[in-house]
């Protein structure tokens, strides 16, 4: 049933009255309204720095919304069924910090796939939180890690029951949906708590032809960004809530320590209207895009060397579910590896795709994509398969086994113990310090307090010939590690929590 409340955008409105109120302005922003002169302020408009405002009287506090942050943040629970949600103006990745944080003690167990974001992995670090790591679904063929099964945080919750939490991505980067309502019914039937992941998975909200939300599927909390799938500004995010385990007051404290206290107006107006437009259009829109990328699958498929990736492929793969809204191409028997074909389709076809892996690509289809753009990605495959295909060998089967390495300590114990800063091929069975991962996807090959074994050396060796994204705190071939000797001298001189 439609509810037109939702017509109203309670902060996006007030913020256009302050726009135009003809005030002093005695606060910052030191733009004051766009009453200066600069390069960006001439191309996109005064409009835009009109909506640029830090909590004058009548636009409420992001930190404590009683006004109309609060009534916008009422509205986006309402359109997705949640009970409560709060605004993020840096990206998913705080919410993700804030629902570990909030949850977890320091010591408390999490129950997680090892595929996380690497915000995950600094939540443990930040909140001193145990990881109770999961192996992820692997597709062989694909070379990407996927869902995780029921069976596996079954075994877990009975390996750990003194867990506190099971965290689940819903979807995964490539559109992987694990069982996320029998995997909580479970986790609460022990008294645990399931956060989600949900930075890939804001259209869920608002078409019944999505999968299921998290929110739909009982879990507790949920962090989503609504600038990756559902047309708000970069870096604009929800967290969404409901029942009784999430400690608000505490969930609260630990946003304001996160987030600025000058969050941007225009993110926060952003969320207001994606959410007006989702919950009025979003099951026309989305079941078009469905349609239209349905289309381009089935034309893809007739293309020699590549594989285009359905809900067919990913269910004889065992995965649970999959988000169709993800193009995933495979194209290694074109004799391309995803990282040159990602530069290929740029360079020749100015077709920007979201990422690569060693055989594949993904594409992302949202309500901003049109059928054109798609013809576009068609006419771009078809092309490079006319080029390639008969003239390369195609690549060797992926060899991906994703075995992670073992764990040695808590990320929080190796991120504040002494380090070395030593040569990759120095580093094996040595514990490592920081977090190397390709961004995107930003899964960490190694986290702190893993053993480093050669198969990870070999994995970074590998992405830093491949891909320019290779994300260290370091140059190069060097890697941080903990420095062994120092560590128990340190250990025991700091009662560490
Ligand atoms: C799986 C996953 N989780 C979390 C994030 C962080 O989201 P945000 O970019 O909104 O901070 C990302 C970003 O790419 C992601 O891919």
């Amino acid at each position: 049933m439609i509810n037109n409340k939702h017509v109203k955008t309670p902060f996006f409105t007030k913020l256009k009255e302050y726009g135009k109120s003809r005030v002093a302005p005695f606060d910052v922003p030191g733009h004051k309204l766009g009453k200066i002169d600069n390069d960006l302020i001439r191309y996109v408009g005064k409009r835009t720095y009109l909506l640029d405002s830090n909590s004058p009287i009548g636009l409420d506090h992001l930190n404590k919304p009683t006004g109309v942050i609060r009534d916008a943040e009422n509205l986006m629970a309402d359109a997705c069924h949640a009970e409560k949600s709060y605004f993020l103006t840096n990206g998913t990745t705080t919410g993700i910090l804030a629902m570990i944080m909030s949850v977890c003690k320091a010591n408390d167990k999490i129950i997680l796939p090892r595929n996380v974001h690497k915000s995950v992995i600094n939540g443990l670090i930040l909140s001193g939180a145990v990881p109770i790591f999961i192996k992820p679904n692997i597709d062989q063929d694909l070379g990407i890690a996927n869902d995780i099964t029921y069976g596996s945080v079954e075994k877990a919750i009975k390996d750990h029951p003194d867990a506190v939490a099971v965290f689940v991505i819903n979807p995964t980067y490539f559109g992987v949906i694990s069982d996320l309502k029998k995997i909580t019914d479970l986790a609460h039937e022990n008294d645990i708590i399931v956060m989600v992941d949900e930075a890939h998975g804001a259209q869920f909200y608002f078409s019944q032809k999505m999968p299921l939300s998290a929110m739909e599927a009982g879990a507790d909390i949920a962090a989503t960004s609504m600038h990756k799938t559902a047309g708000s500004f970069t870096q604009s995010s929800v967290i969404l809530t409901q029942g009784k385990r999430i400690n608000h007051q505490k969930l609260r404290a630990t946003l304001n320590m996160l987030q600025s206290t000058s969050p941007s107006s225009l993110l926060m107006a952003s969320i207001d209207v994606a959410r007006k437009t989702m919950y009025f259009k979003g099951e026309e829109k989305i079941g078009k895009i469905l349609d239209m990328a349905h289309e381009t699958r089935e034309r893809m498929k007739n293309i020699p060397g590549i594989t285009v990736v359905d809900k067919e492929y990913m269910k004889k793969k065992g995965c649970f579910d999959f988000d169709e809204t993800k193009i995933i191409i495979k194209v290694s028997e074109l004799g391309l590896s995803g990282f040159e074909v990602y530069q290929l389709m740029k360079e020749k076809y100015n077709i920007q795709l979201e990422l690569a892996e060693s055989h594949i690509i993904l594409a992302i289809v949202t309500i901003g994509t049109s059928k054109k753009d798609l013809d576009r990605l068609y006419k771009g495959f078809l092309s490079l398969s006319e080029y390639y295909h008969e003239f390369r060998d195609k690549l060797p089967k992926v060899e991906f086994e994703y075995m992670f390495p073992e764990t040695y300590s808590r990320p929080r114990d190796a991120y504040h113990a002494p380090k070395l800063i030593v040569s990759l091929d120095d580093a094996v069975n040595e514990v490592a310090g920081e977090s190397v991962m390709i961004y995107p996807p930003g899964i960490p090959i190694v986290i702190p307090g893993e053993v480093i074994t050669q198969d990870v050396i070999d994995d970074i060796k590998f992405y830093s010939n491949k891909s320019k994204a290779l994300h260290s705190d370091l140059e190069d071939a060097m890697i941080t590690i903990v420095d062994k000797e120092n560590w128990e001298k340190y250990s025991e001189e700091n009662n560490e929590l």
